[in-house]
């Protein structure tokens, strides 16, 4: 069976975002491949972090990981710092990246050109832990969004790097981007991607929102003075962006979203979308409810990280003798 392997850094809330562009294929390919999906709460402290909010969106991300589908019985489920190879693998990985590779990730280059103060080392060497993640499990693939696939080709050459020097070490893995969902943008500012951290609330919808909340958030997203509902990102990206969504949570393609709203107004279109994303958190939310006052979480987070540490502590051992770190 191939391996899937994935995380998402809950550095505040989960959004549609990240539902449409990863979480949702974690769970669709928990069947056809061995699935390993993590919490990655060593990349959330990147930027600053308060303690009692952090605590709190870990464990809705564990539960949202569940709510949404994914089954500990296939997947195996874990926080990143349960298994602390990660850590230090991440270390070598670092040591064997160049500066100008580090340089050209387009994540941190734009904070910095936002003129953001006081980043942290941690988010310029971010991507050589994310390399990390993913080679000490081996996966044939990573499924993420559109703006984690520069991170994945890094860390496949770097992986391709190491393996000249020292021999097979890493299976060199491909990013698995979704065609349709895999950069859903802001429903207030469609030239922006969706994200946690865009400072307005109104154009991120996240997974916990109440739904008349997220409903709002849908009728007032921008659209164009077009009237028209046809994909095209250039000219109507707002409306392009609610195609994405609503084709991404239904199932329909974007040409019969183009033919059911042929000769109707953005009204009746944008309530259709709401439709979908409302019934769609509501499975979500009625099933968070269940898991959030069980004992499902720790369960699953136990049991994930007995299994990944397993797997983990062989492949650093492998990786620090073929550099001779060790002495054998
Ligand atoms: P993060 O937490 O920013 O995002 C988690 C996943 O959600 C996707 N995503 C989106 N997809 C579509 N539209 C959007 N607006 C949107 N926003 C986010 C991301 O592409 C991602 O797949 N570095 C990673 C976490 C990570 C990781 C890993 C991922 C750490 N180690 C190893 C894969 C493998 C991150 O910050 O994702």
């Amino acid at each position: 069976m191939k391996r899937m392997l994935s995380g998402i850094k809950p550095t505040g809330q989960l959004h549609l975002g990240n539902y449409i562009g990863a979480l949702r294929h974690f769970v669709e390919n928990q069947d056809e491949y061995e699935m390993i999906a993590f919490i990655a709460n060593l990349h959330c402290i990147t930027v600053p972090q308060d303690p009692e909010e952090l605590q709190k969106n870990l464990k809705d991300c564990v539960a949202l990981y569940l709510a949404c589908g994914l089954d500990p019985e296939k997947s195996t489920i874990f926080l990143q710092t349960d298994v602390p190879a990660h850590a230090q693998l991440g270390y070598i990985m670092c040591c064997h990246t160049y500066l100008g590779e580090l340089n050209r990730m387009t994540q941190f280059k734009d904070k910095q050109a936002k003129g953001e103060k006081n980043l942290s080392g941690g988010l310029y060497t971010y991507p050589t832990l994310m390399a990390a993640d993913i080679l000490i499990y081996d996966p044939d693939y990573v499924p993420v969004g559109e703006d984690q696939k520069q991170h994945v080709e890094l860390c496949r050459d770097v992986a391709i790097r190491m393996n000249n020097r020292y021999g097979k070490l890493f299976r060199i893995p491909e990013p698995a981007v979704p065609k349709v969902g895999a950069r859903i943008m802001s429903l207030s500012d469609p030239s922006k991607k969706m994200s946690k951290s865009d400072g307005t609330d109104k154009g991120c919808i996240y997974l916990l929102d109440p739904l008349p909340k997220a409903r709002k958030k849908v009728m007032s997203a921008v659209t164009d003075s077009i009237g028209k509902v046809h994909f095209d990102p250039e000219n109507q990206p707002g409306v392009s962006n609610l195609m994405q969504i609503m084709s991404s949570l239904t199932g329909k393609s974007l040409e019969d979203i183009e033919k059911e709203f042929e000769g109707k107004g953005y009204g009746d279109f944008k309530r259709a979308v709401a439709d979908s994303v409302c019934s769609t958190l509501e499975t979500i939310q009625t099933r968070y409810n269940e898991i959030i006052s069980s004992d499902l979480i720790e369960k699953t987070l136990k049991e994930g990280a007995e299994k990944a540490s397993a797997y983990a502590s062989v492949k650093l051992k492998q990786v620090q003798q073929a550099i001779g770190m060790e002495i054998r």
